[in-house]
């Protein structure tokens, strides 16, 4: 593609960012609670078959997509296909306007319980539900930490995409990985941390249900960045004499490895503590800083403190990626200067954001949504993004199969990869792209929105 629009400048770079637009908050935050609520090891299961079944073979498409056609989301369906999939693309970078919105809210919580246990007294509160209860509900604190988060993303966005969005993502991912293991090693150590490893990895097969299938295929999307074009745009970034193929299974497992390590830690600390892992979205700021407040003034500081950054590295290379989709969407098409887009773009999701952030108890209409079930506002955008990002998935392989047509794909995936033609690779990719992917996807999305709305898995 053309040199001024940038490009990553090695295949780690690139492996590193799309890494770190997958390892998230999704991770760290999200995947330990849902294992947590889905029986741990059965809910590990289906995760991961969801990987290696539907998503892989999507991320692959994805990154074909962008780097075949140069564009953003919306420039690259257009080009490949017509004006009317580029409605696709376009659908997709809204989703990822409106998974930015609430995203940062979360990261803004993060952020604000790092400052707040590593400087301030956090550790030393009583009750910590009530306490992270009282946090959300009263934005005065975290409105600031949120705007802070949102600041850091775009500074780092505008500085393009070798010297920002690479640079930072070259330091903030291994910075994540050294944490993590140090804090697994930590929690292995503690008593009864057995009982966690056992719950997290000897898998109860009486345990899937409906909902851990819905659970597990909503978290492999979100937390791969797929369906929304975030690896159409980072994939047009990529240049000819990379291998897809194998950069994707790369980011694949670097991602799952993160969500399993994440496991690993987190539920040896809840057993530990003799605690229920079944918290829900509170989980790691419930029930964490009593772990952490157990260890004393100082470890508790350290081991915490270390937690609550490594959750807002997590995010901030997400976030990075968020708002990168559509700012390459508006300056490929409609010509604006990047800074120019970056900054109005971070104002505009922030303010997008502010009813998330009043939902959790601020402003009890939007704590209680009738037509959702009385579930709140940021439940229910998050839902809404999931759901989004599976039907992106779908139509993508719609697209790939009978409009762009699989040959192409063959021949862009083969640039940078002498042995595709003839691999048993190829095969795979074909047969999941063409029927296992779009066929089971749109059958989900289906029982998805049954769910959602009318309750079908309570039925089950
Ligand atoms: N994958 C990120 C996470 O796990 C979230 C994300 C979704 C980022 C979609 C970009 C696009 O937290």
């Amino acid at each position: 593609m053309s040199s001024n629009r940038g490009n990553f400048s090695s295949r780690i770079g690139f492996i590193l960012a799309a890494a770190g637009s997958a390892v998230g908050l999704g991770n760290i935050w999200r995947f330990p609670y849902l294992a947590g609520q889905n029986g741990g090891a059965a809910f590990l299961l289906i995760y991961l078959i969801c990987i290696f079944l539907l998503c892989f073979p999507i991320m692959v498409g994805e990154i074909a997509i962008g780097r075949a056609a140069g564009s953003d989301a919306m420039g690259s369906y257009t080009k490949l296909g017509n004006k009317r999939w580029g409605y696709l693309g376009l659908f997709g970078i809204l989703a990822g306007v409106f998974i930015l919105s609430f995203y940062n809210v979360v990261a803004g919580w993060a952020f604000g319980y790092f400052l707040e246990i590593s400087f301030g007294d956090l550790l030393s509160e009583g009750d910590f539900g009530s306490f992270f209860g009282a946090y959300v509900n009263d934005i005065s604190d975290n409105l600031w930490f949120s705007l802070g988060f949102m600041i850091l993303t775009a500074l780092i966005v505008s500085r393009g995409i070798q010297k920002g969005v690479e640079a930072a993502n070259k330091i903030m991912m291994p910075s994540l990985y050294v944490i993590l293991v140090a804090l697994i090693i930590y929690s292995l150590t503690l008593p009864n941390a057995m009982a966690g490893v056992k719950f997290y990895l000897i898998p109860e097969l009486s345990e899937i249900k409906v909902q851990t299938i819905f659970d597990g295929l909503k978290q492999a999307f979100f937390s791969l960045s797929l369906g929304m074009g975030a690896l159409i745009t980072y994939g047009s970034y990529v240049s000819k004499q990379q291998n897809v193929v194998s950069s994707a299974a790369v980011i694949s497992i670097a991602d799952s490895s993160v969500a399993f390590l994440a496991g690993l830690m987190v539920f040896p600390l809840v057993f530990s503590q003799n605690m229920s892992p079944t918290e829900g979205p509170a989980l790691v700021f419930m029930v964490l800083p009593e772990v952490f407040s157990d260890m004393g003034p100082i470890l508790g500081r350290i081991v915490g403190g270390g937690f609550f950054l490594l959750l807002c590295f997590a995010a901030l290379t997400s976030t990075i990626s968020l708002l990168e989709v559509p700012t390459t969407y508006l300056v490929d098409q409609k010509k604006l200067k990047r800074t120019t887009v970056v900054w109005g773009l971070a104002i505009l999701i922030f303010i997008i954001g502010l009813p998330s952030m009043m939902s959790q108890g601020m402003i009890p209409a939007l704590n209680q949504l009738p037509f959702y079930q009385g579930r709140d506002f940021l439940t229910f955008i998050a839902d809404m993004c999931d759901l989004t990002l599976t039907i992106g998935g779908c139509l993508m392989c719609i697209f790939i199969t009978y409009q762009w047509k699989v040959k192409n794909m063959d021949n862009e995936l083969a640039i940078g990869n002498a042995g595709y033609m003839s691999s048993f690779l190829r095969k795979y990719l074909h047969f999941t792209i063409s029927y296992v992917c779009p066929v089971l996807l749109g059958i989900l999305s289906i029982l998805i929105i049954l769910d959602k709305f009318f309750g079908l898995s309570n039925i089950f």
